[in-house]
């Protein structure tokens, strides 16, 4: 069983904050509204969707167990961050009984492509099995609204490029395969018990907020934007391009980046969506424009002035020669497309909070 004061830990800034002005306003101005339950929300994408949904005047708890969250991610008064598990039955049924929760937006996984292939239970047992037991509580609590954070991994090598929702999803590594059969069983909810779901299916997120209060702190690091720019800070004493002779423009390897911030406002838009009654759906959230692993290097080094100690290797083995949404659904359906489709933006707001006091890290 859980202790009543769990779920009111330390993390509970709802609590502790209510003498505080300035949130006693912001609970008056959500008290109509069903709160959001946000999973995974200290960390990265996370972070940036709750501080959006926040802003917006909405009540929003978060669930994380802190594995790769900060609490320092959460920001905003009135945001309550709870630490525990998705598979925590227990722990669940107490917030759902003590929030009326209108939706959940389900971000909390594990995303290491490399370790998905050496450890396959780890990430079929966290991103597929755990949140089996929150879709059970929300059943049982009647609540039928899920955005979730897919991925373009699902897909697999695509058979043609741009990729749009269309392409047949044969992911090849487990961590792909765990994602799939979360957008299957969400699927299946819907036909069981009416839930109604959003499968965003992100490309490569990056950048961080305008005012670079938080931003990415991943540990270890695997994505290239950060590490492009730690090889320039010296966190990191260069930094490898795999694949020189790939049959793009310059040789390296295309990818769709898309702004964390443009991430944000689609689940915005994604939750008004289902909450106003509109049906499931499946969609690509990228830029549609493709940015080469040579075009970032160039990008990190105008806008830092600093040269990028780089290493060129041979080509890792599954990585496709280039990776690049059809964004054209996602505005069919939500209106939405992305307003920062120039990669220098990603770098800049990256090198913000990189460059920043607490150099791209929170504190731990
Ligand atoms: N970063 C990307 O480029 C990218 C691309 C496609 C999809 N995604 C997906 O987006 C989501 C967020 O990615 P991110 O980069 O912000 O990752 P992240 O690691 O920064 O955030 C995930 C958060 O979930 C928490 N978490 C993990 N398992 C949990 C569990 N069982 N219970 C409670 N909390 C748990 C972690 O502590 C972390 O705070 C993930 O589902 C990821 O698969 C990310």
């Amino acid at each position: 069983m859980v202790s009543e004061t769990r779920v009111s830990e330390i993390y509970s800034c709802a609590a502790l904050r209510l003498t505080d002005g300035g949130a006693f306003r912001v609970f008056r101005a959500v008290s109509n509204q069903s709160a959001i339950l946000v999973t995974g929300g200290a960390g990265y994408i996370g972070s940036h969707t709750v501080r959006l949904l926040a802003s917006q005047g909405r009540k929003v708890v978060v669930l994380d167990n802190l594995v790769f969250g900060h609490p320092g991610a959460i920001v905003d008064e009135g945001v309550e961050l709870v630490e525990g598990e998705v598979g925590d039955k227990a722990l669940l049924t107490q917030l759902f009984a003590r929030h009326q929760f209108g939706a959940v937006v389900h971000f909390a996984a594990f995303a290491f492509v490399g370790e998905s292939v050496t450890d396959p239970l780890k990430y079929y047992r966290n991103n597929t099995a755990e949140p089996l037991t929150l879709l059970e509580v929300m059943r049982d609590h009647g609540c039928k609204t899920f955005v979730f954070s897919s991925t373009c991994a699902t897909y697999g090598v695509p058979e043609s490029v741009p990729i749009s929702e269309s392409n047949p999803q044969n992911p090849i590594n487990p961590y792909g395969r765990s994602k799939l059969m979360l957008e299957w069983i969400l699927r299946d909810c819907g036909h069981a018990w009416g839930l109604r779901s959003a499968c965003l299916r992100y490309f490569n997120a990056s950048g961080s907020s305008e005012d670079g209060k938080i931003g990415e702190d991943h540990q270890p690091e695997t994505h290239l934007i950060p590490r492009v720019l730690m090889a320039v800070t010296g966190e990191i004493s260069c930094v490898e391009v795999f694949g020189t002779d790939y049959p793009t423009p310059d040789g390296t390897c295309i990818r769709d980046y898309i702004h964390v911030a443009d991430l944000a406002d689609a689940h915005a838009l994604a939750l008004d969506h289902l909450m106003g009654g509109g049906d499931s759906f499946a969609c690509n959230l990228g830029t549609g424009v493709g940015v080469s692993v040579r075009q970032i290097i160039d990008a990190v080094e105008e806008v830092t002035g600093r040269k990028v100690p780089v290493t060129y290797g041979p080509r890792r083995e599954g990585d496709p020669p280039e990776l690049l949404a059809d964004p054209r659904r996602a505005k069919e359906i939500l209106g939405w497309e992305a307003q920062r489709k120039d990669v220098r933006e990603m770098v800049r707001t990256a090198w913000l909070w990189i460059s920043g006091p607490g150099g791209g890290r929170f504190p731990r």
